[in-house]
């Protein structure tokens, strides 16, 4: 079993490019289903949930090229299946959004649940009731949901709570319904602008990106194109909170600071130093950390995916701060692995409350999730000696070669092969 190796209380100093991001990359590889004709992909991030999605593309009989270096090649006009493979599936979240497009594409599918992160339930309910409106017969029986419809059809779409996932999916479905769809209560992640952006590239017609309500008339069919993926906010949010709680000097460059701007209100508050251009932002780590009293919220708020890696920064804070979850009802594994590493964080229903200490220590932990594994390996850089890390298939899932990236920061981590 592979784990990382920390000998944490060096300072991070140095700059890394941004990669591109992993929400983004996701949605737009299955939105490649939707092209009649080959999709070339920039900066898509070397992933393992990247290598999930193209072993799914590729068992369905899709031609995927790929070598980890940020090109990837896409023709799905090869599709032998719309049945996605369970084994594959269950690997992550994300596989789910398939379903969109292969309803639209191709009049069916079949997606067993998604399996990802634990972090707490994950229902799917919101895009089933969007494939339903928009025409489709679904049926969920035994762990599998199956999909079909003659033709798509325009519709109304309310969602009664904001979902990323259900946006997704029930506008890449839209894009080529016959007739208008409207969206409301959308989810305006930049990930999902970014998805809009590569539909109406390969000739989609979308109004509102980025806006609560999205018109979509849809099209006869989409066309193939060359896309560069957005970057990956959470990864560059993650390792400034990895240079701020080392006390060190980090630039992110390649990056978007307005998709950060709650995170960067937020490491302002808490006294780091930030110096923001328009596509690079310096942290500069000080003391004291300042607390703080934040909630996660769907985007422009405070994202969920940054609220571990937060606490972890917490840890060390001059006071009490509190952390409010409120998109995901089982994110909290990962403290009491902060715990292990002498962090005082208690979890009471939705909230997280974090003592600030002078020092971590290091410990052997455990990552539970993907942006806990980033929120341990933060702590573990700035705690005294040596900490393990396991856990490390999650991380891999999200954070491209985190080791690597770190080193070139100056971070003493590595990877080994330990028995268990
Ligand atoms: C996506 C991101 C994930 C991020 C999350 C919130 C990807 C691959 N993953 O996950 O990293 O943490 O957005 O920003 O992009 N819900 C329902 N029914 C549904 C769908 C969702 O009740 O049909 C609930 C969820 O349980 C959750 C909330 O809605 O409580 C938000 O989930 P959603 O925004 O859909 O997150 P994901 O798309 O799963």
């Amino acid at each position: 079993m592979a784990r990382l190796v920390v000998h944490g209380g060096t300072p991070l100093h140095g700059s890394l490019e941004a990669n591109g991001a992993k929400n983004a990359a996701l949605p737009i590889m299955a939105a490649a289903l939707l092209a009649k004709g080959k999709v070339t992909l920039r900066r898509v991030p070397n992933i393992s949930d990247v290598w999930t999605l193209t072993g799914i593309l590729k068992a369905m009989g899709c031609k995927v090229e790929y070598d980890g270096t940020g090109l990837m090649e896409l023709d799905t006009s090869t599709l032998t299946t719309t049945k996605a493979p369970d084994h594959l599936v269950r690997k992550m979240n994300a596989s789910f959004d398939i379903m969109g497009p292969l309803l639209a594409a191709y009049g069916e599918g079949e997606v067993s649940l998604p399996g990802g992160c634990n972090l707490g339930s994950r229902p799917v309910d919101l895009h089933i009731a969007g494939f339903r409106k928009l025409g489709a017969e679904v049926n969920s029986q035994k762990g599998f949901v199956r999909a079909t419809a003659k033709k798509l059809h325009g519709a109304h779409i309310l969602f009664p709570k904001v979902s990323v996932g259900a946006t997704k999916n029930c506008l890449m479905a839209a894009t080529v319904a016959d007739g208008e769809t409207v969206l409301e209560n959308c989810a305006r992640e930049p990930e999902i602008i970014d998805l809009a952006n590569f539909l109406i590239a390969m000739g989609a017609k979308i109004h509102g990106v980025g806006r609560q309500k999205m018109r979509v008339t849809g099209v006869k069919q989409l066309h193939g194109i060359d896309y560069s993926v957005v970057a990956d906010r959470i990864e560059v949010g993650t390792y400034l909170i990895a240079g701020a709680i080392t006390g060190g000097d980090v630039t992110i460059l390649g990056c978007v600071p307005e998709h950060l701007s709650s995170l960067l209100d937020l490491l302002k508050e808490m006294g780091q130093e930030l110096t923001i251009n328009e596509d690079s932002i310096r942290i500069q780590g000080r003391r004291p950390i300042t607390p703080i009293s934040v909630s996660t919220e769907p985007y422009p708020g405070f994202p969920t995916d940054l609220h571990p890696q937060l606490v972890a920064l917490a840890t060390l804070g001059s006071g009490t701060t509190t952390v409010t979850e409120n998109i995901f009802n089982g994110r909290f594994m990962y403290a009491m692995e902060l715990v292990r590493l002498g962090g005082d964080v208690r979890v009471s229903h939705r909230d997280v409350v974090i003592r600030g200490v002078k020092q971590l220590d290091g410990a052997p932990v455990d990552a539970p999730d993907i942006r806990a594994g980033g929120a341990l390996v933060c702590a573990a850089l700035a705690a005294h000696g040596e900490s393990t890390i396991s856990g490390v298939n999650f991380i891999d899932r999200g954070y491209q070669e985190i080791e690597k990236r770190l080193s070139l920061l100056g971070a003493k981590i590595t990877r080994a092969d330990f028995e268990d």
